[in-house]
């Protein structure tokens, strides 16, 4: 299955910098080399193994933007399954970018009037009242939208907040994300788990989480000190993927200390982050990243793959659980995620 993404925005916004931290694994440092797209960059990426994303990153210069609109529009707006415009926060010239944009959203309305929407508010690593900043900007976006449905993310590819938008923004093209999600509740209570969490392998991006019913009495997930895979939250879990998602012990995911000045993301992003990043150092040293294990005094945390295209992380908080036995849970569950 092939789904069209149309990654746009003015050039030097960061499309292809957050194209090559997600999907080529480059880390962020690096970005600063990536030359200007000329044209459009075709790049098919392989996801959860048949779903195909097919990535055409929209070199922003206007003379490639006058083409695309005047020339290319319905090569270029056809058949598409989501459109992610990118914004850079502090760029001056926002009239001319907004007017790119009404011209854009409207050719997609023509071609491909079902296709999914998402802004990306980026570099808010430049933004100092970061909260503040998204909030206007996203005011501004929404009015720029004549009515069309939009989702806004303040994204860097400096920190998790990039997991954040395009974990959510692949999530609406997985074909099977509810049946998924469905596997990894019955998953969490084989193992009396607490989080159960299925990341794509290759950009380790979110693709569920578990999602016991709210009655549940299982313990709560207290932020532990050495791990900072599962350091404090800085906010709520509104990642929007499922919304019951964790509604168990709740508190768990609560923020114990709001920065109103960060945007809010959860540790399913900032695990996505870590885990990619210490991939990339094992590869520095010509390690294979395989499989993780933590013991900590009021947690148990396994990260294991669980089919060719997924690796799964499960959470106990119960002492007496083994990690041999959740090892071997995994490798039982395989089938019904292959
Ligand atoms: P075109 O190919 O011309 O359309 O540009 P582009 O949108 O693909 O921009 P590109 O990814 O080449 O990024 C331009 C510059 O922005 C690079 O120097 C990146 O390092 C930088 N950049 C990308 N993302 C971020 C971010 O989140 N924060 C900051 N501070 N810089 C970023």
């Amino acid at each position: 299955m092939k789904k069209k993404v149309l990654l746009m925005g003015a050039s030097g916004s960061g499309k292809t910098s957050m194209r090559s931290v997600i999907f080529s694994n480059n880390p962020a440092s690096l970005t600063s080399r990536l030359g200007a797209t000329i044209d459009v960059e075709q790049n098919h990426v392989r996801f959860l193994g048949d779903l195909i994303l097919n990535l055409w990153d929209c070199g922003g210069q206007d003379a490639f933007m006058d083409s695309y609109l005047a020339l290319q529009q319905s090569t270029i707006f056809q058949h598409v399954g989501v459109l992610i415009y990118v914004f850079e926060v502090e760029l001056r010239n926002m009239a001319k970018d907004l007017e790119y944009y009404r011209n854009c959203l409207a050719a997609l309305q023509r071609y491909s009037p079902d296709a999914a929407v998402f802004l990306l508010v980026h570099k808010m690593d430049l933004a100092r009242d970061k909260v503040a900043v998204l909030e206007r900007k996203t005011h501004e976006l929404k009015q720029a939208s004549d009515g069309v449905e939009i989702t806004v993310f303040g994204t860097s590819i400096y920190d998790e907040s990039l997991y954040k938008a395009w974990s959510r923004i692949v999530h609406t093209l997985i074909p099977n994300a509810v049946v998924l999600s469905k596997h990894l509740t019955t998953l969490a209570r084989a193992c009396s788990a607490t989080e159960v969490i299925l990341f794509e392998r290759t950009t380790f991006l979110v693709i569920a989480t578990s999602s016991l019913p709210p009655t549940s009495t299982l313990p709560l997930a207290s932020p532990p000190t050495m791990s900072p895979a599962y350091s404090t939250p800085s906010s709520s879990h509104t990642n929007g993927l499922t919304p019951t998602t964790f509604s168990h012990g709740s508190a768990a995911l609560e923020p114990t200390d709001i920065d109103p000045h960060k945007l809010p993301v959860t540790r399913y992003e900032r695990t996505s982050e870590l885990i990619k990043a210490f991939k990339h150092a094992c590869s520095r040293v010509r390690e294979e990243f395989h499989a993780l294990e933590m013991e900590l005094a009021d947690f148990t945390a396994v990260l294991d793959e669980l089919t060719k295209n997924t690796y799964v992380l499960i959470v106990v908080h119960d002492p007496t659980i083994e990690t041999a036995a959740l090892r071997m849970n995994i490798r039982l569950a395989r089938k019904k995620f292959e």
